[in-house]
């Protein structure tokens, strides 16, 4: 049977308010959301100080991300294909241009430029194919001087993935947990012609069944943070992309004797 895309998984009826509660009922994701919040601000003040920002938030879902950000830059768009994930947006929303569309089938925001793009919780689970269409399709999107941020929660390289991963495969031998490296989250921002510039560690310490308070998951990060090669070893990534550089040969005029 034909693998159904992730284009389609949002679609169905309810899975708005689904998404929703999950993220207001699980600790663990509202420590990360809080997180997360914390590393976007940042980005914004060190890359956009004193700038207009044009933000483009792709696969926005319920609005998450573009809520926390419609107040503070010049343009906010959102895109996503599910009706369901948008009609939440919808009611959240104040300053944004919401859109329904898919740009890896039909990229029709063309030719618009925007300095900001954020995408979370996307990539990770699309599939390959998926993934490499909807960069390609930001990239194309992405301003000379702009930024692309995107996000991988379940990074291959931490423990505690590695743990439920093989958890997971002992129950289900057929079955895939969606994983995702940092080599593999480079490789794909290359692909599209962009690089990874920063990666930011939210959500390192996060051993399954064992609870830790709000303030300890804070100070862990926090620590963790100061030594960026522990990056690795984080549950979930956040890294900023930029245009790659073409470094241009210059050619020097053959000096003479
Ligand atoms: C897990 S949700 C993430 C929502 C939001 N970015 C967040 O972090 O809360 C993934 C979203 O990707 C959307 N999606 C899947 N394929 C898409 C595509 N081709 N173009 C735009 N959105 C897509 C889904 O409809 C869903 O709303």
């Amino acid at each position: 049977m034909a693998k159904i895309s992730y284009r389609e998984s949002h679609k169905y009826e309810g899975k708005g308010d689904e998404y929703e509660a999950y993220y207001q009922s699980k600790t663990w994701q509202r420590f990360l959301w809080s997180r997360e919040q914390e590393i976007i601000l940042r980005i914004l003040e060190k890359y956009f100080t004193g700038r207009d920002v044009h933000l483009l938030d792709f696969a926005c879902g319920t609005g998450r991300i573009t809520e926390l950000l419609e107040n503070r830059v010049k343009t906010s768009t959102g895109v996503d294909v599910s009706g369901s994930m948008l009609a939440i947006a919808r009611e959240k929303l104040r300053r944004t241009e919401i859109i329904e569309t898919d740009i890896t089938a039909e990229n029709i925001l063309k030719p618009r430029k925007f300095n900001l793009i954020t995408a979370f919780r996307f990539f990770l689970n699309a599939e390959p194919e998926l993934r490499f269409a909807a960069i390609g399709a930001l990239a194309e999107l992405l301003d000379e001087d702009g930024y692309l941020v995107f996000n991988n929660h379940q990074n291959s390289g931490s423990p505690w993935i590695k743990l439920r991963n093989a958890h997971y495969r002992k129950k289900q031998p057929d079955g895939v947990l969606n994983v995702m490296s940092i080599e593999q989250m480079k490789n794909l921002a290359e692909g599209a012609g962009l690089e990874i510039i920063e990666v930011y560690l939210a959500g390192f310490f996060h051993p399954p069944k064992v609870p830790v308070s709000f303030c300890l998951n804070r100070a862990i990060d926090w620590a963790a943070g100061k030594f960026n090669y522990l990056n690795r070893f984080s549950e979930n990534l956040i890294a900023v992309c930029r245009r790659k550089k073409n470094i241009k040969m210059e050619l020097l005029p053959l000096s003479t004797p």
